[in-house]
């Protein structure tokens, strides 16, 4: 074939693929956003290896394809203009893509979504980053003060919690979550540690715990330590873009997240939120000037970034935005719902996260009563039913972690997977 006939049946055929992709989306906008028919426009969207059900979302999530494909046309971007794209040359070339104005959009795309001011965010390489900035730069604890946390906190949060003892003269106390949790003893449990130490300043908390998949009353305890006196940072890796909630709303100063777990964003992209007006009570990086001034980007210093992955974090907002927060928390329940209702009365299996619908999503943990090692279990999901999971050694449990990619089959299987093993013992 001529290089003229090549190009014009190849032109013929993308016009019969566009349109073809035009009539799936017009019929995709037409299903109901609850229904499997739906989700399952949405699954064939990712590619996900098909050696292995993978369970196990909550260690960083898997991009769409849309994501994935804009996240290397931007790699390739990157890669041909280099430094040019953020330096000071680029007004030469007035076609060149502008990475100030393309981070400044992916900004305001977050703060729209989370009802907040640009101002207020600075992009960070994860929570841990995030968070690590919020708690070392928390600068209201006079030595003597308590700081708590409850004993759910993720361990790098954990361990810098403890650094303010050495870093700011503190006293760390930890709290135990009670077990079972319920939307009343976690607050009590706050209210409690509030009360037994009057000189706390700070709590840390865990929107939704990694290990359990537990989601605290935010907004509730958030109240009730104000009218104490006291402040929050809460981390967020687990909850934004898993449940669905109104951030704005739960009226929270200090919070830490990542976009590379439920927003689908590549990986290596955070979040960190300050209010304005609380600015000053985080202290600036000492190699962006003194203190004293309200700027948040002089209170986090990530150096390069992976300027592709911020990128494609607009693509990521698009690519959720489509389907809705209301229904991707509708559809990680009933993904949820779908394994644990086998378990619900049978005394062999514990589900560690309530039933209680505001006090979970997708992520939740079993534990198998009369099975010891959690790291040999999820072995056996893996090698024996293709399964993976995430084994928690300190609860004796495994974490189930779905994700957008995931069927209501998956799930199936690893209940089937769960009786067989407990049949078995
Ligand atoms: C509750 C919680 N916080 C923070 C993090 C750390 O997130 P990142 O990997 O973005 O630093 C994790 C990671 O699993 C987590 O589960």
């Amino acid at each position: 074939m001529d290089r003229r006939k090549f190009l014009q049946s190849t032109a013929a055929l993308a016009s019969v693929s566009m349109a073809g992709s035009t009539i799936a989306a017009n019929a995709q906008a037409m299903m109901d956003k609850d229904s499997d028919e739906y989700w399952k426009t949405i699954m064939a969207q990712y590619k996900v290896t098909d050696e292995f059900i993978n369970l196990n979302a909550g260690h960083w999530g898997i991009m769409s394809e849309p994501v994935l494909e804009a996240f290397v046309k931007h790699t390739r971007f990157i890669n041909a203009y280099s430094s040019y794209f953020v330096g000071h040359g680029r007004a030469a070339i007035p076609t060149a893509r502008n990475y100030g104005l393309e981070r400044a959009e992916v900004i305001s795309m977050l703060a729209d979504k989370l009802g907040v001011g640009a101002d207020e965010l600075v992009l960070t390489r994860g929570a841990t980053e995030s968070l690590q900035l919020l708690i070392s730069g928390y600068n209201n604890i006079e030595p003597g003060d308590t700081v708590l946390f409850g004993d759910a906190a993720y361990f790098s949060m954990e361990a810098e919690m403890r650094h303010l003892k050495v870093h700011r003269g503190a006293n760390v106390v930890e709290l135990k979550v009670p077990d079972p949790a319920s939307h009343d003893n976690i607050i009590a449990l706050f209210e409690q540690g509030i009360k037994d130490h009057p000189k706390t300043k700070l709590i840390l908390l865990t929107h939704m715990a990694n290990r359990t998949g537990v989601i605290i009353p935010l907004k509730e305890i958030t109240a009730m330590a104000r009218s104490h006196g006291v402040d929050v940072i809460v981390d967020m890796a687990h909850s934004w873009g898993q449940a669905d909630f109104d951030f704005a709303d739960q009226g929270v100063d200090f919070v830490g997240f990542n976009l590379h777990k439920w927003i689908g964003a590549p990986l290596g992209v955070g979040l960190m939120y300050i209010k304005k007006e609380r600015m000053l009570d985080i202290d600036t990086k000492s190699s962006k000037g003194p203190p004293g001034n309200d700027d948040i980007n002089n209170r986090a210093q990530t150096g390069t970034m992976n300027l592709a992955a911020v990128m494609a974090v607009k693509d990521a907002l698009i690519f959720l935005d489509k389907i809705g927060i209301e229904h991707i928390d509708r559809r990680f329940k009933a993904l949820r719902n779908q394994w644990t209702k086998e378990f619900l009365d049978d005394d062999r299996v514990d589900i560690l996260n309530p039933e209680d619908e505001r006090m979970h999503a997708g992520l939740t943990s079993f534990r198998i009563n009369a099975h010891k090692d959690p790291r040999e279990l999820g072995k056996t999901l893996l090698r024996d039913y293709g399964i993976n999971t995430a084994p928690i050694p300190a609860l004796n449990g495994i974490r189930v972690a779905p994700g957008l990619y995931s069927s209501k089959a998956d799930m199936d299987a690893l209940a089937v997977a769960i009786k067989d093993i407990v049949n078995k013992m």
